[in-house]
């Protein structure tokens, strides 16, 4: 079983992906999405979007970081892919699945047209060295799930070692009932060559479990759980203990002083960011939730981890009690 974590555009950024690597477990990370205009990318902002190309393409602790690209321009997206591999990126992505409105077409937007995106990987692969990793990122139709036998037609082109599925169409966005794992069983006989990797709702052993039952896949992908559960790659690969509310509020406390040491000035970028963190993790613990509903109110940085550690001493003295 491999775990990998998704990326996450305003949420995975370089510092964040430090930090849930160096504790999740994960076989491998990801950038956001990193638009590609017609003009091609800059050096500047791949190596600003993926810092872990100066680290030999890894975060901190060794994670390998791919470097995802969202476009829809053949010649520019083989150029940033070319740069990418240049630069040490050990793999590159290309985005089908975003469904965001501020991307128009390019994305989710392109699952409605396969010409389009097997032209796109083509060029892409071909602009690669061959031990450059090239894998795809989609959803499993645009309007309908049936869609999805044409698109991986078009996607899984010789030379695309895996395709990462997250099994909504775009038309349900994040709805929870849409969610159906199971469409992706007959990909594994009809496409052989490429390793089809699970996304959507992975949040615990229990769910990676039942995903690689319906699914049957071996490789996952986690994105919201891994701020929910920030070991969910131990859990789920080692059955390690999903960390305790203290050890979830130590991994926002490191988000914190993270940021200050980045030499971050405006102090509600960096509570902004913690909230943002705990307002997932809230969601596997009714403590957290409870908290966090205080928490949204501190205001500097030194109120925002006095509140933590006096969260987590409450925390720790209420288990040892227990002991
Ligand atoms: C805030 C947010 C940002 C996202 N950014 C990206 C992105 O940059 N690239 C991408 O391919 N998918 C992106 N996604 C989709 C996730 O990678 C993933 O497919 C989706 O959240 C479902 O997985 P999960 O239930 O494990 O979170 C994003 C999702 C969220 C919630």
């Amino acid at each position: 079983m491999k775990v990998y974590l998704a990326p996450l555009e305003g949420l995975a950024d370089p510092p964040l992906r430090k930090i849930l690597c160096a504790c999740g477990g994960y076989d491998c990370c990801y950038t956001e999405f990193i638009r590609v205009t017609d003009e091609g990318l800059s050096e500047k902002t791949l190596l600003h979007d993926c810092p872990e190309l100066s680290n030999g393409g890894k975060t901190g602790d060794g994670t390998p970081c791919r470097v995802q690209l969202l476009g829809d321009n053949q010649q520019a997206m083989a150029q940033a892919a070319a740069l990418a591999s240049r630069l040490g990126a050990p793999a590159v992505d290309i985005n089908f699945g975003c469904p965001s409105r501020f991307v128009h077409h390019s994305g989710s937007m392109l699952l409605k047209e396969p010409e389009l995106m097997r032209s796109i990987v083509l060029a892409v692969r071909e602009a690669l060295p061959p031990q450059i990793l090239l894998t795809v990122k989609i959803r499993s139709g645009f309007a309908d799930k049936s869609e999805l036998p044409a698109i991986m037609e078009a996607v899984a082109q010789e030379g695309v070692s895996e395709v990462a599925v997250h099994c909504r169409t775009r038309a349900d966005l994040y709805r929870r009932q849409a969610l159906d794992w199971s469409v992706l069983k007959p990909l594994h006989e009809a496409f052989p060559n490429v390793c089809i990797v699970a996304n959507g709702d992975i949040v615990s052993k229990e769910s990676a479990e039942e995903c690689e039952r319906e699914s049957g896949c071996t490789t996952l992908m986690a994105g919201r759980g891994a701020f929910m559960v920030p070991n969910l790659g131990h859990v789920i690969k080692d059955g390690a203990r999903p960390f305790s509310d203290a050890q979830t509020l130590m991994q926002v406390r490191k988000t914190v002083e993270l940021f200050i040491s980045m030499g971050i000035e405006r102090e509600k970028i960096i509570t902004d960011r913690a909230k943002q963190f705990l307002s997932y993790a809230r969601l596997a613990s009714p403590a957290l939730s409870a908290f966090f509903r205080a928490f949204c109110h501190c205001q500097g940085v030194s109120e925002c981890l006095k509140m933590i550690d006096s969260k987590i001493n409450e925390l720790e003295g209420s288990t040892e009690e227990r002991q």
